[in-house]
């Protein structure tokens, strides 16, 4: 007699997902070592066809006939996140936020219903209790009338629930903590997170109901998380930044129905996230007159310009071998820039210890950032402080050349609007539409600019 349902052994890494019939100690689809996890996975057929049956009108279409219902996106209300998600929720997609435990993801996804009072909700919630997720909306405030919370791990009857209500809106938080009982092994493994999203993306596709997935991940990457998913949901919104400071930052790392290169920042207050529109003010109460070591950078993330501190601390090497350490800035770019400063300028820095750190907790991977870390790594160096009206904007070729970088007018004019009285840019960055009340000190090279700077 056949047993019923039969399991073999498989290998998944939990960094990319990638499946293998054997153990490796190196995935062989991402290069990264150590990752592989064994989960046992049944052979019978796959729960998807018990599940969701297709939807009757599965025949090909003429692509000229088929409706483009962008008019059809939801606003959420809350302004930052429909401008991620670029230009409001898409009906029927499947949009995962991923983050750090403690970082905001129940609390945004909570504060959706209840600020969206005309919108039908399910929340499902698969960690706290029903008295959790109530203790948490009062405290966030709104209305909670057409919002349903729904306390299941099986995804299955998330599903069954969720034809039943038929919402606006589906929110499952989080991925990690659901099972589907078609698989062995418990929630959160590979299969199961990903067979758990491929039953809701399904759900998502058939019914048009958006949905919201909340997916933890942890620094070592341990528990199968989004990056399993990534491939898998229409738009990814990772949450980063300090979970001890109070500002959070939601990026957009993969969007198919809109730009990636988004970033909005909200601040955690006692009752909920606040939206930070204008993300300077982050750094502007932080920037303290006459310290030495710290340069502002008028930097580009997205499409939207703004100013961030960098913070630089050159110390006389203690031990034999220099410390490089740079928190928020690329550590092989601080190299490289140092070896610039060292090679092309003459500052003897091969034995000093050096020390970045970019404030609030961002992570920065604009070019433009370069003049900003130099003039913050010499300020420290010569103990001379530079301006607080003074902000920079430029790239540091190899050969000390200081380059120009995109969008340079709408930086100088974001600095202009915040009171910066001085911006130091390429030569060659063309300025076209100056704001009056900024000058604009244009400079070649490295050492032109430190004869400029520290000239006083
Ligand atoms: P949470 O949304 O539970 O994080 P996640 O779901 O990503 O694990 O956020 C929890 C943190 O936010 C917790 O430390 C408490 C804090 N918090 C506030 O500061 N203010 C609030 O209004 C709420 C709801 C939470
Ligand atoms: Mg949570």
């Amino acid at each position: 007699m056949a047993s019923p349902m039969k399991t073999k052994s498989v290998w998944f890494c939990t960094s990319c997902g990638n499946e293998s019939p054997k153990w490796m100690g190196q995935c062989p689809a991402c290069g990264e070592w150590n990752t592989m996890v064994e989960e046992k996975v049944a052979k019978g057929p796959s729960s998807e066809r018990k599940v969701a049956s297709l939807s009757k009108d599965s025949v090909s279409v003429r692509l000229s006939e088929v409706g483009t219902d962008d008019s059809q996106r939801i606003s959420l209300h809350i302004a930052e996140v429909d401008r991620l998600l670029g230009g409001g929720l898409v009906r029927g997609s499947l949009v995962l936020i991923g983050g750090e435990p403690g970082i905001g993801k129940s609390t945004l996804s909570l504060q959706i219903p209840m600020m969206n009072p005309e919108l039908k909700v399910l929340y499902v919630t698969g960690e706290e209790s029903l008295a959790q997720v109530k203790m948490r909306a009062s405290r966030i405030g709104g209305n909670q009338d057409n919002c349903l919370i729904y306390s299941q791990t099986c995804i299955e009857d998330v599903i069954q629930e969720a034809r039943r209500v038929n919402p606006d809106l589906l929110i499952v938080d989080s991925v990690q903590t659901m099972y589907s009982y078609s698989l062995e092994g418990s929630s959160g493994s590979v299969s199961q997170v990903r067979e758990c999203a491929s039953l809701l993306l399904r759900y998502a596709k058939e019914s048009g109901t958006p949905i919201f997935l909340i997916g933890h991940i942890t620094k070592e990457g341990s528990i199968a998380g989004p990056k399993v998913l990534e491939h898998i949901v229409d738009v990814v919104l990772q949450f980063e930044g300090e979970n001890r400071g109070a500002y959070r930052l939601l990026r957009g790392i993969k969007n198919r129905f809109g730009s990636t290169s988004e970033l909005a920042v909200f601040e955690m207050t006692g009752t909920g996230l606040r939206e930070v529109t204008n993300p300077s003010e982050m750094l502007i109460p932080m920037h303290a007159e006459g310290l030495s070591g710290v340069a502002v950078c008028a930097m580009l993330d997205g499409t939207r310009p703004f100013l961030i501190e960098v913070q630089a601390l050159v110390s006389s090497a203690a031990y034999g071998t220099p410390q490089r350490s740079a928190t928020g800035f690329d550590q092989r770019r601080l190299n490289m820039l140092l070896a610039v400063l060292e090679k092309r300028s003459g500052f003897k820095l091969a034995q000093k210890d050096v020390f970045i750190n970019v404030a609030g907790g961002l992570k920065v991977n604009d070019p433009a950032c370069d003049l900003a870390v130099i003039c913050a790594v010499l300020s420290s160096n010569f103990d001379l402080s530079i301006p607080a009206d003074l902000c920079f904007a430029a790239e540091v070729g190899l050969s000390g050349e200081i380059r120009p970088v995109s969008q340079t007018d709408r930086r100088v004019s974001e600095a202009a609007r915040l009171g910066f009285k001085r911006i130091f840019v390429s030569k060659y960055a063309s300025v076209e539409h100056v704001m009056k009340g900024i000058e604009v000190v244009k400079v070649g090279d490295v050492t032109e600019l430190v004869k400029n700077l520290f000239k006083e």
